[in-house]
């Protein structure tokens, strides 16, 4: 695993952003070889969505040959509700770019059938040949996607309760409400993380400081899922200087020590 220390939030989207436009100009993607992204919501992508909207804008990158499969969905939430997922990719993301509507997979939290909606979802990435990079962020309790603690780190996307801790700290964006935040969501697994061909994982903030301690020192445990990305051969975690704050000092000086000519994100364009 790399851990890539930013000294503050800006400077880590631009970093994340410039990582994944330099992943798809690399794959140079045509429509016979798309290049298919697993792309997380929540507060810790936003910046580097923005950044992401700022480098297609001045034509660096262009999404025309992207597929995309979202990490999540909360269950029974009208598709056009402000807070379900698919109203915050479109919103902070996708109708900013030149992405196909077509190539956009989202998981139906509507569907008649959840338990048939979250095969399929499994089926389709398997048919658009895998994700070659999967973005997420993390929770405070260390869950990725919605593979809240206890969740297997082999699992497939399925339908997860979510916790209280999570219901509580999402209730920001539901008039901090803890009674209009839906109690299931629908999930890719953590196994569905660990099959692409790479992981980008963005922690940002103290309130993030003991997921990342446990994400980068821990031992591997289904009580904090992002530990399962100790296993992933190809994993990154980008943080910024507060998320930090619960790392050993010998992990922090290390990290900074062997990536320290890897944190300008100029140079990966
Ligand atoms: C939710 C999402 C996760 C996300 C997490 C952290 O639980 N399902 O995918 O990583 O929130 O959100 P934020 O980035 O807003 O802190």
């Amino acid at each position: 695993m790399r851990l890539i220390i930013q000294e503050n939030y800006s400077a880590l989207s631009k970093w994340a952003a410039c990582y994944v436009a330099s992943k798809i100009r690399k794959a140079n993607p045509s429509p016979a070889k798309p290049f298919v992204l697993g792309l997380p919501t929540g507060s810790s992508p936003l910046g580097m969505y923005q950044e992401l909207i700022e480098l297609y804008k001045a034509g660096s990158i262009s999404f025309e040959n992207i597929i995309t499969f979202n990490m999540d969905e909360y269950v029974g939430l009208p598709e056009n509700h402000p807070q379900s997922y698919h109203s915050f990719m479109w919103e902070n993301f996708f109708s900013h770019i030149n992405i196909r509507p077509e190539n956009v997979h989202i998981l139906n939290g509507n569907a008649p059938d959840l338990n048939a909606e979250c095969e399929q979802y499994e089926a389709d990435i398997h048919a658009a040949g895998g994700i070659d990079l999967f973005i997420g962020g993390v929770g405070a309790d260390g869950h990725i996607a919605f593979n809240e603690p206890g969740s297997s780190l082999h699992s497939a996307t399925r339908i997860k309760t979510l916790t209280t801790d999570t219901i509580i700290l999402n209730s920001r964006f539901f008039d901090n409400d803890v009674n209009q935040v839906p109690q299931t969501a629908l999930t890719v697994g953590v196994g569905t993380v660990m099959y692409a061909k790479e992981v980008l994982i963005i922690v940002n903030g103290h309130n993030k400081a003991q997921a990342l301690a446990q994400g980068v020192e821990g031992a591997i445990s289904q009580k904090w899922t992002i530990t399962a990305l100790q296993l992933h051969p190809k994993a990154i975690i980008v943080c910024d200087e507060p998320a930090c704050d619960e790392l050993s000092v010998g992990t922090y000086r290390y990290f900074k020590d062997i990536e320290k000519n890897n944190l300008d994100y100029k140079n990966l364009l």
